[in-house]
């Protein structure tokens, strides 16, 4: 008999893997906006950056939604690892012609793969930035802020940062473009008008997010101001 994964029945473990999906698809966007900023780097928008770095880390209402947003991704990440081991057991062979007929694409097959692969990526982007943000120890700028636009201009020096980057948002790139339509249907929320409507939506910010992610360290790469 299969088990459900972190929490009670596989209906409700869904509605968690949905929930914390879209929780982070919304945190992309946000973080960004933010990242965004990085593209100017004449030296007022170095200390813009920094000034909206050190906002993002101090300001209190931003620090608790900083930790449910932790406690998404380890529970997005853990739930979704039990899953994919569950559903291996329940169902080792591969019907690979059965898959290929239908209009399902290898990556809906492949979640667990590539969420394992952004979980990697996480862990060191956060290991690289985030914790160094926070404990580094790192210079001030001419404002008094952590000069993170610096460590991230500095890390954007080497072609095998970018290249990993680069890759890695392909993967978030290929998990979105299933995970995002999926996430809607977990929810139970069909519709034959809106399906389609969420199904373009979820194509457009599974390729256009990634892209734009991608973009930064590619053009940081290219520019170093
Ligand atoms: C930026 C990070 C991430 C975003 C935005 C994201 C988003 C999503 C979304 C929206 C879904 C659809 C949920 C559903 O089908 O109801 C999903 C599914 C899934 N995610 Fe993620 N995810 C992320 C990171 C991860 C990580 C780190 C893992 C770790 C292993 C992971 C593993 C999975 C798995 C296995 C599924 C499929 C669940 C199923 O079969 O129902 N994801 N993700």
């Amino acid at each position: 008999m299969a088990r459900s994964a972190l929490l009670g029945s596989s209906l409700t473990k869904k509605y968690w893997m949905a929930l914390t999906g879209l929780f982070l698809c919304l945190f992309l966007v946000v973080h960004l906006a933010g990242n965004l900023q990085l593209l100017d780097a004449s030296p007022e928008g170095r200390l813009k950056f920094n000034a909206y770095a050190k906002f993002m880390t101090t300001f209190p209402l931003i620090k608790v939604v900083s930790y449910l947003l932790y406690f998404s991704i380890l529970f997005h990440a853990f739930d979704g690892i039990l899953l994919t081991m569950q559903n291996r057991k329940a169902r080792p062979v591969r019907y690979v012609k059965e898959r290929s007929s239908t209009n399902r694409t290898w990556y809906s097959g492949q979640m667990g793969l590539l969420g394992a692969l952004l979980l990697v990526f996480i862990v060191l982007h956060m290991k690289h930035f985030w914790y160094r943000m926070h404990w580094g120890g790192l210079p001030l700028d001419s404002a008094g802020n952590t000069d993170l636009f610096t460590v991230v201009a500095e890390a954007y020096r080497s072609p095998v940062y970018v290249l990993l980057y680069v890759l890695s948002m392909a993967v978030l790139a290929f998990h979105l473009l299933h995970g995002f339509q999926s996430a809607f249907q977990s929810l139970g929320l069909n519709h034959p008008r809106y399906t389609p409507v969420i199904r373009n939506v979820g194509v457009f910010f599974g390729v256009v997010v990634p892209v734009l992610f991608a973009l930064i360290p590619v053009w940081m790469f290219a520019f170093p101001g």
